[in-house]
């Protein structure tokens, strides 16, 4: 009998559609205390659409989720306190400060006194956020406006972070500062979900790596898992072969190209 105590997310052949869409198809993953579990698929697989049902936003036609034991509609706000989220779009509260944004959530979140404040500054200083901790939103860029959100989802120290694209425009050295946080975050026992298209980055800090496309899982594991799973075809690929190898796009790279040039030349 498998031990569950760990498991801090279920999700058990979900199913969401969009019209005649099939953007989440049969869907079942899971994810234990202190694992970084990467979701990788093309633009279109239905990630973003997972992570939303995940956290409510959206319902499933079929299947189930459970998050830390929580029914993510049924239990929506004593979810939020246990869930940090990053969103795929940049951050919306434009007519607010990062300063003023970090107070309303310690607000809401009840995060009072010296360690909140010395945490904040230190994310602050580690994303080097300090110079613009008082101006718009609206007025940063999008990579500062990313930290900004990623501070802003792991202020309250959640169990579990799920975050959409979340090294999408971010500098080298914050996108080695912010993988430096996933693995803290879980070295105290927290969880990640994350989605992302940076092949090196999943390769690199994901224990486990689910590859969707048309919302379907095509392959789950380990790194090592995965290769073994397209070994009979090369010992040397690294995760971006065996992701264009699994979602069938590595042929049509070739032909896409060919066809570009002859367009291109003409
Ligand atoms: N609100 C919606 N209405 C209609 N179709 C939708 C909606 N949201 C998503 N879809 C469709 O569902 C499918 C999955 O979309 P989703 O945003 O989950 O993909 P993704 O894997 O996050 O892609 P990307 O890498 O581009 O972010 C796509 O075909 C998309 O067009
Ligand atoms: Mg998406």
């Amino acid at each position: 009998m498998e031990n569950n105590e760990d498991l801090i997310l279920r999700v058990e052949k979900i199913s969401k559609s969009f019209k005649d869409v099939h953007a989440v198809d049969d869907l079942s993953f899971h994810i234990r205390k202190g694992e970084i579990y990467g979701l990788l698929g093309p633009n279109g697989a239905g990630k973003t659409t997972t992570i939303k049902l995940i956290l409510g936003l959206l319902e499933p036609e079929a299947g189930d989720i459970s998050v830390l034991g929580l029914h993510p509609q049924k239990d929506e706000l004593e979810l939020k306190a246990k869930i940090g989220y990053v969103s795929e779009e940049p951050l919306i509260y434009k007519s607010l400060t990062p300063k003023e944004l970090f107070n309303f959530i310690a607000s809401i979140r009840k995060l009072e006194g010296e360690s909140a404040t010395s945490k904040l500054a230190q994310y602050l200083e580690s994303l080097s956020a300090v110079e613009y901790y008082e101006r718009l939103i609206s007025t940063l860029s999008r990579g500062n406006k990313q930290k900004i959100q990623i501070i802003a989802a792991i202020l309250h120290d959640p169990e579990i972070l799920i975050l959409d694209e979340p090294l999408t425009g971010l500098d080298a050295k914050s996108v080695k500062v912010v993988k430096e946080i996933l693995e803290l975050h879980t070295k105290r026992g927290g969880a990640v979900l994350f989605s992302t298209h940076i092949m090196e980055i999943a390769e690199d800090i994901c224990d486990r790596i689910g590859i969707i496309n048309q919302g379907k899982m095509v392959a789950e594991g380990t790194m090592e898992t995965l290769k073994h799973k397209v070994s009979a075809m090369d010992e040397d690929m690294d995760l971006e072969d065996i992701f264009l190898r699994l979602t069938e796009q590595d042929n049509s790279i070739n032909e896409i190209v060919e066809k570009l040039r002859k367009t291109m030349n003409s």
